[in-house]
């Protein structure tokens, strides 16, 4: 018998080719627009895991605190208003705050399965390995993949079933893309199962601005990391130095706007595309927007892809809200 066999953990991987043929994708269209732009999931390298676990320990940085003070005050709650007996993460990462949740799951008697879904490999099978030992008799069935081209692949559900999407990283679909993803979360649903979403809240742009731009430089890193993924994966020659990160409020579209902005006037060259990229100095790149939400906006959100607010859970500062939302009758 194989000694590593675990019969609790299961790891199915959608990533090798296809993620690298989608990175060469993204940067090709993305770096050949006028108005330079990469999509944030490409962030997520090992390096990029480890700067985005710093980000969440950072004073300016409120909004994993704040969505873990929640969870604590309505975990017992939301288990027994749900009775889910398994637990489908969506970008899960780490798992740090889901572990409130499995706590209820489990002192309730009712957790049975756990389903990570990321695209970053390393955190997916780790954390499967400690929640395993963590929490005796739990399954756990990963799915390393891009939850925007591998939902089909979540297993089929092992009763009332939970899936939670946290950290606010729905703010991250641009908005077209977003119903898009609602739609698809939707469709993991049954009768009688549930959706719980993070959105970090509209508020004081200077407070936003901090969050995204942190004394330490530890955002800047995280940002400028997205250039060494293309130096390594298409043999770019990015100087990462020659860019500046930026990160803003903006008003209109109620998202916070992350760019890297360049130096000077300098052409890179990415060459697993023989595609040289041309820099005019002060010229902004987009790599991530962050979108801000009112209660509104979420149940207009989810109402369009067929889901009805059950639960509103906020912090008493209003900072951050979860809602707890399941398939309309
Ligand atoms: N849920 C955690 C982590 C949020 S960071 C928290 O709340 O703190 C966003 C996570 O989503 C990262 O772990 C990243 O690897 C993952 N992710 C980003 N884009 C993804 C995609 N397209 N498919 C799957 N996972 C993705
Ligand atoms: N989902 C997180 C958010 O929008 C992701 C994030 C936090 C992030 N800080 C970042 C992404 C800095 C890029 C750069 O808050």
């Amino acid at each position: 018998m194989n000694p590593l066999a675990q019969p609790d953990i299961r790891i199915d991987s959608y990533l090798g080719e296809g993620q690298e043929r989608s990175l060469a994708q993204d940067a090709r269209e993305g770096l050949s627009r006028p108005f330079k732009e990469l999509p944030p999931k490409h962030f997520y390298d090992a390096r990029g895991a480890e700067l985005f676990d710093q980000i969440c320990d950072l004073p300016e940085y409120y909004p994993t605190r704040t969505e873990r003070a929640i969870l604590h005050d309505t975990a017992r709650e939301l288990a027994q208003l749900t009775g889910a007996v398994e637990l489908v993460e969506l970008g899960s990462g780490t798992a740090a705050k889901t572990r409130v949740l499995l706590d209820a799951m489990s002192e309730l008697g009712q957790l049975v399965r756990y389903v990570p879904v990321d695209v970053t490999e390393g955190m997916v099978r780790d954390c499967a390995q400690e929640l395993t030992s963590e929490y005796p008799g739990l399954q756990v069935h990963g799915v390393v993949g891009d939850f925007e081209r591998h939902l089909s692949q979540v297993p089929a559900p092992r009763g009332p079933r939970l899936v939670v999407f946290l950290g606010g990283t729905i703010g991250n679909f641009p908005p077209a893309d977003r119903a898009t993803f609602l739609r698809e979360i939707s469709n993991l649903l049954g009768p009688g199962d549930h959706l719980l979403m993070g959105t970090d809240l509209v508020k004081d742009p200077a407070v936003l601005e901090a969050a995204y731009d942190d004394s330490q430089g530890v955002t800047a890193e995280f940002n400028r990391n997205l250039l060494h993924v293309l130096n390594r994966e298409l043999d770019a020659d990015f100087d990462p130095e020659d860019f500046e990160h930026v990160a803003r409020f903006d008003r209109h579209n109620e998202w916070i706007e992350m760019r890297l902005r360049s130096r000077r006037h300098h052409t890179v060259t990415v060459r697993a595309l023989e595609l040289p990229v041309h820099f005019r100095e002060g010229e902004e790149m987009r790599t991530e927007i962050s979108a801000k939400f009112t209660r509104q906006r979420v149940s207009d959100d989810l109402a369009g892809a067929g889901l009805s607010l059950v639960r509103w859970l906020t912090d008493p500062d209003e900072q951050f809200a979860l809602t707890l939302s399941t398939p309309a009758g």
